[in-house]
């Protein structure tokens, strides 16, 4: 049993790791504000900054924790301590940034992030991993303790490209059979729709899941190119709680919808 599903059994919540083949994609900007989005359901819900050593997170919502998750990694805080409340109406996890000792995995860094994912998420009805980009060990690692993946790629040929590749490890390697698919910065309605259906038949040709079993591509959602995300992070603000009516808004609150309804419908 992968240690997903062994946590999938036992918690209570849904643990959604959010990542992506090519960096900058909008990974950080759609985790704060998708956990806001949910929050406005009545979910309970923490995002865990899981790019250990490269994390941004503190710097999207504005937020200098005295204790971070490094901190908890080495036994200098207690995991209690380091839980956050965002203006956003969710908790926080943060990790530090510039620690060369999270760039590779070790056993201690594999018990660590283990040992905290499994305290947390009997608390939260959702967790949102804010996963780094591409395939290293240390990203796999941290999808690899998700319920759920939900890759986001731009319709750019470079972050498709890198998305696919990204899908063909989760698929082989983590035997995934279903991988929830968001299209940011789309230009055009339709974008995701019709990029999924391109990407899903490249998969079925060239990816073999192992047991026979197709791997499903499943488009969540576009959220539009919108010039009021930039301004947010700028600001430093959550564009849900200061714009919600932005395009960007909009899209992730649809996008938190279609989530609650799949978690209730057990999907
Ligand atoms: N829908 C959007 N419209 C316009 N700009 C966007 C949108 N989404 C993201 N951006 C821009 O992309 C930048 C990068 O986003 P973000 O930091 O969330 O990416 P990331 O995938 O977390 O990056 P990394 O791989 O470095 O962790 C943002 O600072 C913002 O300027
Ligand atoms: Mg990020």
């Amino acid at each position: 049993m992968s240690l997903g599903m062994a946590l999938h059994s036992q918690a209570k919540g849904r643990i959604i790791a959010v990542t992506s083949g090519k960096g900058g994609v909008g990974k950080t900007f759609i985790s704060a504000n998708l956990a806001a989005a949910l929050a406005r359901h009545g979910l309970k819900v923490l995002v865990l900054d899981a790019d250990l050593g490269l994390a941004n997170l503190d710097v999207v919502l504005n937020l200098y924790p005295k204790v971070t998750l490094h901190d908890v990694f080495i036994g200098r805080a207690a995991l209690a301590d380091a839980i956050l409340p965002t203006a956003g109406g969710y908790s926080v996890l943060l990790a530090g940034s510039g620690m060369i000792e999270y760039s590779r995995l070790t056993p201690e860094i594999r018990q660590q992030f283990t040992h905290t994912i499994e305290a947390l998420a009997p608390h939260y009805d959702i967790v949102l991993l804010d996963t780094g980009a591409g395939i290293s060990d240390v990203v796999l690692f941290s999808i690899s303790m998700a319920t759920e993946v939900l890759i986001v790629a731009t319709p750019e040929p470079t972050s498709l490209t890198d998305a696919y590749a990204a899908i063909k490890v989760l698929a082989t390697q983590q035997k995934r059979r279903q991988i929830r698919f968001v299209i940011n910065q789309a230009q055009r309605p339709g974008d995701g729709r019709a990029i999924t259906g391109q990407l899903q038949q490249v998969l079925n040709r060239f990816v073999s899941t192992g047991s026979g079993d197709p791997l499903k591509l499943v488009h969540l959602g576009d959220i539009p190119m919108d010039g009021a995300v930039r301004d947010a992070i700028m600001r430093r603000q959550l564009l849900l709680t200061t714009l919600p009516g932005a395009p960007a808004s909009l899209a992730l609150a649809q996008l938190a919808n279609k989530i609650r309804n799949l978690l209730s419908a057990g999907a």
